[in-house]
This record gives C-alpha cells, sequence and structure tokens, in this order.
C-alpha cells in the first residue's frame, strides 16, 4: 500500500516537473529591449518638434539613398515611373522624382489624377487600374486645362473591348483625343487582355477612331516573387511572364506593321524590378513602396533598400502587469509562460496596417484584442517605456496607412524639418 502510494506520488511529481521542464523548454525568451539610438535619437527629434499624437515620419535620407538604389539597378536601360499611390503625398513624390530623374508617374484613384495634374502638370502620367468611364468624366469635368494636357500626358487604362468602346464614346460626345494603354495578363490574373488573339479587336477599334492613339501596354507580375520553388520559383514564374509580354508586344507590332518599341512597355513594381537586366520587352519599371519600404516589402529582391517609414506614437499608460479583464489570477501564470507579455503599454491610437519595431519584442496582446483608440502592447520586464515615451511601429503597406496621420514628419540630420501634406479626396 505504502509502496503503491510512493510510486504514484513519485509519477505525480514526475508528471509536474515534466511539464514545468516542457514549460520551461518552450518558454519563449526575453526578446525585449531599450530603444537603439536611431529611435531614441527619432523620439528626441519628436519630441523637439512638439509631436505628442501619432505621427507618420518618413527618413529623408533613407528615402534618398532608396531612390539611388533604385536609380543603380536601373542603370539607365530603363524608364522610371513612380507609383504615385505607395507615396501618396506631393512633396514626396517630387523628392523622388527628383532624385530619380523622372517626370513619369502611375497613378490609381480620380482625386489624386486631378490633383497631379493641377500641382504636377509637367507630369506624364499612366493610369495604374482601368477607371470606370464615368470617373474618367469625372476627371475631365474637374480639370480645368492648366498646363496639364491631358491629350498629350495622360494615358488611360483599358482593360476590355467593352471599356474601350465607352472610353471611345466619352472622346468622341466630348471631342477629346486620348491615348489608351492597354492593360496584359502576364500571369498575375487580375484582369487585363488575356490572349493575344484579344489585340486585333482592340488595336482596330483604336486605329479607326482619329480621336483615340494606343500608347502601351502595361503588364504587372508582383506574383513572381511568391511562386514557390517546387514550381520553378521566381525565375520561372519571371521568364512567363516576359514570354507572355514579348508575345503580345510580336502580335501588336505585326497587326500595326509598326514597330510599337517607342511606346511606352511598362513593367514591374517594388517587389520584382531588381530582377529586370534590359533583356525584356519592357522599355520602363514602375516602384513605389520600395522607396519607403513597408514591412510587407522585406524581400530578398529589396534587400538593398531600407525602411524609411515609421509609425511614432506615444505611450499613455506603461503597467508592470498584464491583465486581462476575467483572466486576473492568471496574470503571473501568463507572464512566466510568456516574459514578453509582462508589461502592458497602452499607445495613442492603434489598429494600423503595421507592425511594432521599436522597442524591441512589443506585440499585440491576442486575448485582449485591438483598439484604434488605446491599443495595447506587451512587452517584458527589460522595456524601460513610460508615459509619454515613443513607440515605433513599420507600416506594413504605404498607400492607405500614410493617409491616416496627417502631414508627414520628414526626418533628416536628426530633426524634424519639414512637414508633408499627404493627399486629401474632394467630392
Ligand atoms: C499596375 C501596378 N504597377 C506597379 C505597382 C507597384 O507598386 P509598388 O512599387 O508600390 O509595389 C502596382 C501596385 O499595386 C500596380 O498595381
Amino acid at each position: 500500500m505504502e509502496v503503491h502510494w510512493n510510486r504514484r506520488r513519485f509519477l505525480t511529481a514526475a508528471a509536474v516537473l515534466g511539464a514545468a521542464g516542457l514549460g520551461l523548454a518552450l518558454r519563449p525568451r526575453d526578446r525585449g529591449a531599450n530603444h537603439a539610438s536611431y529611435y531614441a535619437d527619432l523620439g528626441k527629434a519628436l519630441d523637439r518638434a512638439g509631436r505628442a499624437r501619432p505621427t507618420l515620419v518618413v527618413d529623408r535620407q533613407r528615402l534618398l539613398a532608396n531612390a539611388d538604389v533604385l536609380r543603380r539597378h536601373l542603370e539607365g536601360r530603363h524608364d522610371y515611373r513612380v507609383v504615385a499611390k505607395s507615396l501618396p503625398s506631393l512633396p514626396l513624390i517630387e523628392a523622388v522624382m527628383q532624385r530619380t530623374g523622372t517626370d513619369r508617374l502611375m497613378v490609381f484613384h480620380q482625386p489624386f489624377l486631378n490633383l497631379i495634374a493641377e500641382a504636377l502638370p509637367g507630369t506624364d502620367v499612366l493610369l495604374g487600374k482601368p477607371m470606370p468611364v464615368a470617373a474618367a468624366a469625372r476627371f475631365y469635368d474637374q480639370h480645368d486645362g492648366g498646363a496639364f494636357d491631358a491629350s498629350r500626358q495622360l494615358q488611360w487604362l483599358i482593360d476590355s473591348d467593352e471599356r474601350l468602346r465607352q472610353y471611345r464614346q466619352l472622346a468622341q460626345q466630348r471631342n477629346l483625343p486620348m491615348r489608351v494603354s492597354l492593360e496584359i495578363d502576364v500571369g498575375l490574373h487580375r484582369g487585363g487582355l488575356t490572349h493575344v488573339e484579344m489585340l486585333s479587336e482592340v488595336l482596330g477599334v483604336i486605329e479607326a477612331d482619329p480621336l483615340l492613339s494606343f500608347s502601351g501596354f502595361m503588364g504587372y507580375e508582383p506574383h513572381v516573387v511568391k511562386i514557390p520553388g517546387i514550381i520553378g520559383g521566381p525565375p520561372r514564374a519571371f521568364e512567363k511572364a516576359q514570354t507572355r509580354y514579348q508575345d503580345f508586344v510580336d502580335a501588336a507590332e505585326e497587326i500595326l506593321g509598326r514597330s510599337v518599341r517607342d511606346l511606352v512597355l511598362n513593367a514591374a513594381g517594388s517587389p520584382t524590378y531588381q530582377l529586370y537586366d534590359g533583356d525584356e520587352p519592357a522599355n520602363e519599371l514602375s516602384a513605389g513602396s520600395g522607396l519607403v519600404k513597408p514591412a510587407d516589402f522585406d524581400l530578398a529582391t529589396l534587400a538593398d533598400h531600407e525602411p524609411a517609414a515609421f509609425i511614432a506614437t506615444p505611450v499613455i499608460k506603461a503597467l508592470s502587469t498584464t491583465k486581462v479583464p476575467g483572466l486576473e489570477p492568471l496574470a503571473g501564470v501568463m507572464a512566466w509562460l510568456n516574459p514578453n507579455r509582462a508589461k502592458a503599454f497602452f499607445i495613442y491610437g492603434g489598429y494600423w496596417k503595421a507592425v511594432p519595431e521599436s522597442p524591441a519584442g512589443l506585440s499585440i496582446n491576442p486575448i485582449y484584442g485591438h483598439s484604434t483608440n488605446q491599443e495595447m502592447l506587451n512587452g517584458s520586464a527589460s522595456i524601460d517605456l513610460r508615459p509619454d515615451d515613443w513607440v515605433f511601429l513599420r507600416p506594413t503597406q504605404s498607400e492607405q496607412v500614410f493617409l491616416q496621420f496627417g502631414d508627414i514628419a520628414v526626418y533628416d540630420g536628426g530633426e524634424i524639418v519639414e512637414h508633408w501634406p499627404v493627399f486629401a479626396e474632394g467630392a
């Protein structure tokens, strides 16, 4: 009896020790650390600039360094088109245009198209997605003429025969000369012309109308970098995209009986632009996000670009214990199981498309959930954040996130030196 009891006790103790050992083995290490000097300095600059609310910061030197990297890769072989939606601020776009020496923009949104036509009248604009014809009509309604000559400087994007006929009607109704570029599907399968056989009809309509002119192709292939190795990986997908592009170019030349190499043959985006070496049909490449490198662009093909955009936001409350309503008795156990959940920091705002960046080791509490007002971030006891200190996050994308904070705070030489307005939408 006694032996039996002892054995049970022994087994129980072994089980408890085993579970504790397993817990210890699986327990994440303390990943917390205070701000490295880059972020500590940026926080001081924001304080000196009197900022005390969620702020989108662009590091101008990093932005310009990314622009230089891009220019080096293009090596003069390709023209460069700035993807305006990914850098949605006129001074930001102008900084990139100036540094890369381009006047070409890709635009995706009618209100921003009107803004650009008015504020940057010297630009050459290609639409990045086909607009409903009513949005195109609205562009002309709102465009007061000015120095931007849409008949020369604007290329509408057309993805189907049907849309082309709608645009032709608009052109005829208003007697508007229009340049049209054709969206071609080179593997992304986001629409556009899918077969070269579709070209003769479409080009026939364009050629037959003196108001319309064919200005080139747009074939976008960001899927290339996501293709797993087991089905050939990026090299094979890239090659396939180029073959498809070439097929469209060859077919167009055959139908038109002339070369189209002098037209705009647009391709790429940040994830793929570095794959181009000049042997492809495209003569210009577009990129935007890579200039500020949001977290979704941490890709092997952008390894030489640096993150240049951050959300800075003040800590409102710093609590030494993380308490989840209803689970208060477990606070100690949860902090023991994961030391990176020991402390709770409530930040000003939150729930952006962004990931915590500094101090190191911050994360969202999956049980407590999100808040756009005061979001809880957890961190380890190694982090000494106090109320009014800064937390930095990296946007995962730029196009929408940049529009949520008012003017961009431009960081350069250790100070916030300028404030750049972001795009605003009218009616
Ligand atoms: C047609 C087209 N080209 C290029 C891009 C690349 O933009 P980014 O460099 O910001 O990824 C995009 C992004 O959506 C796009 O839709």
